[in-house]
């Protein structure tokens, strides 16, 4: 099957383009009206996620109403944690919910890994298959993942925090557990990103969504370690690592075996430039409230960043777009881009 635009996957490879490709982080939920039709008549997030004919529908919703250039699988970081053996809940207007906790030894030796915990995901990958089916070659198909401290994270506060104190408190203080959870939850990774690769992923993203917490020392101990024992795993497609916050570190992620470097809205293309190096591809940056402005401000500043960022470039935010967002601003964001060309 072939891709008839391909920019995006042209652009990852290194490739000379004729403009960036654009998608949105969190591109497929709450911002369309689509989306929350189809998740007012379910029980809950979870139903969306785990019905394969659903999970299809609403990625492709983003590339009818916005014309991006990619669609990411509808999906969630926490199906992981899931399919090691600690359920989640999504609890509305409040967010995800662990009912057990990883506290012990135990309770680590109890979980599930590799490709009998990723054995367990069957309707990630089904959804993959089906949503390659129903997008029929029109734009490449993104994979995800959240890397593996974002997930032990989570494993360990049990919710959504804005310190992840309890997860920060398990890193100083049970160093040793810390690694063998992160062995288990990387290894279930690797399972995990090759049978969605599998099933017709054509690039994959790895979110580490709670790097911006760590120190640099934490950071190179604990996540970047497994980071690059991901991307050095998956050789079919290109990877792109989002480690959201860790600008301090960016030289550390330009030497992974990685193509495409995402950024967050707090780090200015030109450093990142520098620190990442000439060759990888950098993905972000807009501040996701710019597209609370009027249309054409949305417009002139994402023509500013496509300046500041020059060749090699991803245009997208720089975190997940807000569910408030207006359409207005997500759809001038789009056009500016896709109107754009390198001089
Ligand atoms: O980008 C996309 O369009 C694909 C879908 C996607 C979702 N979650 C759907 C979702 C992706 C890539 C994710 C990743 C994810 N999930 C991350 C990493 C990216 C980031 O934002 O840093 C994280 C940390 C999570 C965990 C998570 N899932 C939280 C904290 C929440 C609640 C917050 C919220 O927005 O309500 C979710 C729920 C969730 N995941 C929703 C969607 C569309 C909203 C649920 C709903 O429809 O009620």
């Amino acid at each position: 099957m072939s891709t008839s635009n391909d920019l995006l996957l042209r652009t990852a490879r290194g490739e000379q383009v004729e403009r960036p490709p654009v998608w949105l982080m969190r591109q497929a939920g709450r911002i369309l009206p689509q989306y929350r039709a189809i998740r007012n008549r379910l029980s809950g997030f979870k139903e969306l996620v785990e019905t394969p004919e659903l999970a299809a529908e609403v990625t492709i919703q983003p590339v009818d109403e916005l014309g991006v250039d990619a669609a990411i699988i509808f999906s969630d970081i926490l199906v992981i944690p899931e399919a090691m053996g600690l359920p989640y809940e999504m609890v509305e207007k409040r967010g995800p919910l662990f009912p057990k906790v990883i506290k012990s030894a135990a309770d680590i030796q109890k979980l599930r890994q590799g490709g009998s915990a990723a054995a367990e995901l069957g309707y990630v990958y089904d959804a993959v298959r089906e949503t390659r089916k129903q997008l029929d070659g029109r734009v490449p198909l993104i994979g995800f993942a959240g890397a593996p401290w974002t997930l032990l994270a989570y494993m360990v506060e049990g919710s959504g925090s804005k310190t992840f104190s309890k997860a920060k408190r398990f890193l100083y203080s049970e160093e040793k557990l810390a690694h063998e959870l992160l062995s288990k939850i990387t290894s279930t990774l690797i399972a995990y990103l090759k049978e969605k690769v599998n099933a017709g992923a054509q690039l994959v993203q790895v979110f580490d969504s709670w790097a911006g917490i760590l120190s640099p020392a934490q950071y190179r101990k604990f996540a970047l370690p497994y980071i690059r024992e991901i991307v050095a795993s998956i050789d079919e497609v290109p990877v792109t690592v989002f480690s959201k916050g860790a600008w301090f570190v960016l030289e550390d992620i330009g030497q992974l075996d990685c193509q495409v470097v995402g950024l967050d809205w707090n780090t200015p293309p030109e450093l990142a430039r520098q620190w990442v190096g000439p060759e990888k591809v950098l993905q972000g940056n807009l501040d996701p409230c710019q597209l609370y402005a009027a249309p054409e401000e949305v417009a002139a500043a994402a023509t500013r960043m496509l300046d500041a960022f020059g060749r090699r470039h991803i245009a997208n935010l720089g975190h997940g777009v807000y569910p408030d967002t207006p359409l207005d601003g997500v759809k001038a964001f789009v056009k500016a881009v896709q109107a754009y060309r390198y001089k």
